[in-house]
């Protein structure tokens, strides 16, 4: 069943598990995601990325992840992640994400408070909730560059939580995005204070490559929302590149990508929830 998305992580914050977030670029990858919730009998959330919309437009995405939602035996919300720009989130929350995220992360601080208050307002008029972020999350490899001056803040935090009114705040802790260099140690006793003044679900970027542990960790210390994306890729294109080693059916690539995701994503779900 679609629910808006505090419903899913308002539930996992107070309870102290966590919720996975996939980025899906394709209806292999849908049907992959919604199958390991479903075996799992767990809440899921379905997302794309503005930076994702070349290879998966959005009006053809968000209809489908909407369609298996309404579908699914499970809570299933669908969000809108790092949008960018004003345009693609009013166009996000109109074809009917139940979530948006508005990443103002490398913007002024003031900027990024009066944009994603705006956006938080527009989003809560149409039913459905604002995600923001706060601090300066890595790229790919990146994480030994990071220093404690780009982590989030957790009196800045409090500060931007209530003059935007955000519902969930995604947090620099030690994460980057992509793949990591080496097994990432993220700040647990940061979240812990991030988690303790803001009071809000709290959500972590960049989950492919953190241990079973390091996660486990970071959910008993706030963390409600684990966003996963290239773990999946990474897994897709292994199991393609098998199969690629001799003559094969489209049915047979299309199983492939559908696994790829399922499985992938099972594995995530059974440890953000201890199952
Ligand atoms: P990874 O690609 O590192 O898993 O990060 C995904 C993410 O944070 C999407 O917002």
């Amino acid at each position: 069943m679609l629910v808006r998305m505090h419903e899913i992580l308002d539930e996992a914050y107070e309870r102290g598990y966590g919720v996975g977030a996939f980025n899906l670029l394709s209806m292999e990858a849908v049907k992959g995601a919604l199958r390991a919730a479903e075996a799992l009998q767990l809440p899921i959330i379905l997302q794309l990325a503005e930076v994702q919309l070349n290879d998966s437009p959005l009006e053809l995405m968000i209809p489908m992840f909407l369609d298996a939602a309404r579908r699914a035996s499970v809570k299933v919300a669908v969000h809108y992640d790092h949008g960018l720009t004003f345009g693609n989130i009013l166009k996000a929350i109109k074809l009917g994400c139940t979530s948006v995220m508005f990443d103002g992360a490398s913007e002024p601080f003031e900027d990024n408070v009066r944009k994603t208050a705006e956006i938080a307002k527009i989003a809560h008029a149409f039913g459905a909730d604002c995600e923001a972020e706060l601090g300066t999350v890595g790229s790919e490899g990146q994480e030994s560059l990071l220093s404690a001056g780009m982590f989030t803040d957790p009196a800045q935090a409090l500060d931007f939580s209530e003059r935007t009114e955000c519902d969930f705040l995604a947090v620099a802790v030690g994460n980057v995005h992509g793949n990591y260099a080496a097994e990432p140690a993220l700040q647990t006793d940061l979240i812990e204070q991030i988690s303790g003044s803001v009071k809000k679900p709290l959500v972590l970027h960049g989950g492919s490559g953190i241990s079973d542990a390091e996660f486990r960790k970071a959910i008993s210390c706030g963390i409600a929302k684990i966003n996963v994306c290239t773990a999946i890729l990474n897994e897709t294109n292994s199991r393609v590149k098998k199969l690629a080693e001799k003559k094969f059916k489209y049915s047979e690539l299309s199983n492939v990508l559908e696994e790829a995701a399922c499985s992938t994503i099972k594995r995530h779900m059974s440890v953000f929830s201890n199952r």
